[in-house]
């Protein structure tokens, strides 16, 4: 399909997915949220040509901001410094967008969001830079907060992303994972950014230790929830919903929980192990992948611990019941089960 399309046709379905929830979103941190695009926009611009160009593809492929919204949403409980929460909110999806581009890099990826990815279009070494400058931007935008606490967050979670996908790549093709060690896998790369995000904003609020960890609590368990639901999408998702190539975690040797769950089928376990074991992920050879009898009971499995992790997620909200943020929070549980992309 023609590129332009594609991206039309994601864009179109990210609008709808964004619907209700989105607009409550956006009555609460409507104002917020623009200011932390404008700081975007601000902290995206270059001089050098080459780097402008690179940035005004990450600037028009935007995603769907959900780590500035944890932070805004964690740090609206009490009255704050709301130039240091904004500043804080564009840092993280900063961060998040390196950590996609370098991603998309190691795995070697074709597409992202609905669009080429950088390293498609412009190579391994220019992706590698375009990802390092978002990082120095966002750390600009830290440094003017004045914060030492929100510095040693976002710190520790980055380089706890960076062992996640050491240990990815570790584990790769490696049959013996077992769902403790996914789990800890995807705290690592997905879960340690949304907890971060929620306990910067916490922070900056001035919330105590107590709700601070809380906060924290939700934003891990909804990051693995997160997770779980992206690795599910990989085998059931339509790629022009989700904007990138589905099928993809396999063929780089990466066994999420859904394949787990098929690898301890004694029937249709030994399939998966042998195309494993023999690098062959030919369509033809993963067909029975599309087996109801082989798929159904693994998604379902899957989708019960992507739901176990929402209410442990929501049970940490307790404490925040009452408050327009808390339900804002609550709701995200909701939408991160029923997502598309
Ligand atoms: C996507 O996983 C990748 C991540 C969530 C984390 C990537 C982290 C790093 C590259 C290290 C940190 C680097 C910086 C600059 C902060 P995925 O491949 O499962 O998801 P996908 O399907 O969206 O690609
Ligand atoms: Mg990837």
């Amino acid at each position: 399909m023609d590129e332009v399309i594609k991206t039309v046709l994601f864009k179109e379905v990210m609008a709808l997915e964004k619907n209700e929830l989105w607009l409550k979103i956006q009555e609460i941190l409507g104002a917020k949220l623009e200011e932390t695009e404008e700081l975007l926009q601000d902290y995206t611009v270059s001089n050098v040509v080459i780097m402008q160009d690179l940035m005004d593809h990450i600037v028009s492929s935007s995603g769907k901001r959900l780590r500035p919204i944890l932070l805004l949403l964690s740090g609206s409980f009490k009255p704050v410094h709301s130039e240091n929460l904004i500043r804080a909110a564009a840092a993280v999806e900063l961060i998040h967008t390196a950590s996609l581009i370098h991603d998309d890099i190691l795995d070697e990826s074709q597409e992202r969001r609905g669009k080429p990815s950088i390293n498609a279009l412009w190579g391994n070494r220019l992706a590698v830079l375009a990802g390092d400058f978002l990082f120095s931007r966002a750390f600009e935008l830290v440094a003017l907060c004045r914060n030492y606490e929100l510095l040693k967050v976002l710190s520790r979670a980055i380089g706890t992303m960076c062992e996640g996908e050491i240990e990815q790549v570790r584990f790769a093709f490696n049959l013996q994972l077992n769902e403790q060690q996914y789990m800890q896998n995807i705290y690592r790369k997905t879960a340690a950014l949304m907890e971060a995000c929620c306990s910067a904003g916490g922070r900056l609020a001035g919330l105590d230790d107590a709700a601070v960890l809380q906060l924290e609590a939700y934003g891990r368990n909804l990051g693995l929830a997160f997770q779980i639901t992206d690795d599910i999408l990989d085998i059931t998702g339509e790629s022009l919903i989700t904007g990138k190539p589905v099928g993809n975690d396999l063929r780089e040797g990466i066994i999420t929980l859904p394949l787990i769950y098929v690898l301890e089928d004694p029937i249709w376990g030994p399939y998966l192990k042998e195309s494993i074991e023999k690098r062959d992920f030919s369509p033809s050879t993963l067909e029975f992948l599309q087996h109801p009898s082989c798929i159904n009971e693994p998604l379902k499995r899957s989708l019960n611990k992507a739901r176990l992790c929402l209410e442990t997620a929501r049970e940490y909200l307790s404490g925040f019941t009452g408050t327009v943020e808390g339900e804002i929070l609550d709701s995200l549980a909701g939408y991160v089960l029923q997502r598309k992309l």
